[in-house]
């Protein structure tokens, strides 16, 4: 683990749908975490039992899927540590009244969705209660419960059916709650966060620019790093990522972009832009026919995926050697700009996925450190997306550079459904455009976090002209959202909308057809593939 002096919060991940949310609250408060699953957290205690927490400032327990009557596990350990602070959600609370003698029951009905909960006024948090909306409105999504809660222990909740909502210890900073207060839906629950963080936790958020800087350099010192090859797209997490190393390791950072003729008309000019107005090495590495020819035919949109990453590791495979043979320089890390999401996605609550970290596939260049025997070098794995925007306006990168909106690794190949063709990839580059025209003339870009055109592989009828066509579909998909793990449509004026529509009907030779996707994620990614 890294030293740092910054201390983390330790969530402990029992598999809950929501843990994910928990580390983005403590974010948004101005607090550090590390997710880790019980498992992790056992092996950490077994082998240092003295001093295993020395780093954590408290303990979350996240909720889970399972019940506690079927995890046989010792979690006494973590109660065990002179007063660190402990929160317990949902499961979490069941597992700390189990651990420390309370009682649990199978519920007869579980309990999900929407529900009541009142303050105890009898309790510690009664002299909060004034900063609550006393009822207020949880999420809720258990079946078992706290019948008895363990000795020296208050009730501080109750829910509408008269349930234990929320029990503290009536001394030491444990606290345990029902609902989960990291959901939108919980009315007080970011407050009850902070509230549990700063009044009984005794902790001062700590989380700036500044000492993310420390946690990164922390992380680079830990590593024996000798030169670095960086797969650059040219969007913000390739490039703050490229800054911080350029930074600590000058000369030795080398930034390859691969043209791989899926880019957008915008990326090429963007590329253009980042060599002239950063110091960045930037080499183009020319490479698509190799890669259209690759994937010609090609429907499946895994397939796809895979493919490029196995396109991209033969790409960077020949430049590793080219530039050891001709220039005798030796690359040992890769540098990727995976983001914490990246990171959390890939934990399974049942079972772990290797010894380290895996990320998910489509988010690295599948397996390319494995192969090239390279380290993977990730400074940004602990951040979200709007923390890496921030900490590049920090390093004093342009504002337009920093906040571009993403574009996938794969590229095009996402967007276009089906085969990939000259005639698709000019349809979505030309659609593309037009689209971000129209949102720099309407003012909408900066509104928006992300926004593309799709082509579908249906043609409908229509009329141009006298005549009746058969032609193509274009899609728009604009969404907002703050990294991408959640998303709604935007809510655009529709006299953008027609404009988009009209010269994309008018302009893009072959389509007669505009829609606007108006769903949300979940279930709907972003992407279309
Ligand atoms: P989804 O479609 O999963 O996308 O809702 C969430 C965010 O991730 C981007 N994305 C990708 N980025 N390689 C990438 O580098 C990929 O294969 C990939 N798939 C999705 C997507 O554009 C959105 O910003």
């Amino acid at each position: 683990m890294n030293k740092s002096k910054f201390q983390k919060i330790l969530i402990i991940d029992f598999g809950s749908q929501y843990t994910q949310l928990i580390s983005r609250r403590l974010r948004d408060l101005g607090f550090s975490s590390l997710l880790m699953l019980p498992a992790d957290v056992q092996e950490l205690f077994e082998n240092d039992k003295e001093n295993w927490s020395a780093s954590f400032s408290a303990f979350i327990l996240s909720g889970g899927p399972q019940s506690i009557f079927a995890d046989t596990n010792d979690y006494q350990f973590l109660f065990e540590q002179a007063m660190k602070p402990v929160l317990g959600i949902c499961y979490g609370m069941q597992l700390m009244a189990h651990q420390l003698g309370g009682k649990v029951e199978r519920g007869i009905q579980g309990e999900y969705g929407n529900a009541q909960v009142t303050v105890n006024l009898e309790s510690h948090f009664s002299r909060i209660q004034n900063k609550f909306n006393d009822p207020f409105s949880v999420w809720m999504s258990h079946f078992d419960h706290v019948v008895r809660i363990p000795e020296n222990f208050e009730i501080i909740f109750n829910s509408a059916q008269n349930m234990i909502a929320g029990i503290k210890h009536c001394s030491k900073p444990w606290v345990g709650v029902q609902f989960h207060p990291e959901v939108e839906q919980t009315i007080n629950g970011i407050l009850f966060l902070q509230h549990f963080l700063e009044k009984l936790a005794g902790l001062v958020p700590d989380r700036t620019e500044v000492s993310t800087l420390e946690e990164i350099e922390a992380y680079f010192s830990s590593k024996k790093v000798g030169h670095i090859l960086c797969a650059f797209s040219g969007g913000v997490d390739s490039l703050v990522a490229a800054r911080l190393c350029q930074m600590r390791y000058g000369e030795n950072l080398h930034c390859f972009f691969v043209n791989h003729g899926l880019q957008r008309l915008q990326d090429m000019e963007h590329i253009k832009i980042l060599a002239r107005e950063t110091s960045l090495k930037i080499v183009t590495i020319e490479a698509e026919d190799f890669f259209l020819a690759a994937l010609q035919g090609m429907t499946d949109p895994e397939l796809k995926r895979k493919t490029i990453g196995k396109l991209f590791i033969e790409v960077f495979d020949r430049k590793v050697k080219e530039y050891q043979d001709k220039e005798g320089i030796v690359f040992t890390h890769l540098l990727q700009g995976t983001l914490y999401p990246d990171v959390i996605e890939s934990f399974s609550p049942h079972g772990k996925q290797g010894t380290s970290v895996t990320i998910k596939s489509h988010h690295n260049v599948g397996g390319l450190p494995d192969k090239m025997n390279l380290e993977l070098l990730e400074p940004l794995r602990t951040m979200f997306k709007d923390e890496v925007r921030k900490l590049g306006i920090h390093l004093g990168l342009q504002k337009g550079m920093v906040y571009r909106h993403p574009f996938p690794g794969p590229g095009l190949a996402l967007r276009i459904i089906g085969e990939i063709t000259k005639e698709g990839l000019a349809i979505v580059r030309q659609s593309d455009q037009i689209l971000l025209d129209e949102m720099l003339k309407f003012d909408c870009y900066n509104q928006t976090w992300q926004a593309f055109t799709v082509l579908l592989p249906i043609r409908t009828v229509g009329v141009k002209g006298d005549e009746r066509v058969y032609e193509k579909v274009v899609a728009i998909r604009m969404v907002q959202s703050s990294d991408g793990m959640t998303a709604s449509f935007s809510r655009v004026s529709f006299d953008f909308l027609a404009e988009v529509s009209r010269r994309i009907c008018n302009e893009v030779s072959g389509v007669t057809r505009v829609v606007y996707d108006i769903s949300s994620k979940p279930p709907a990614t972003i992407e279309w593939e």
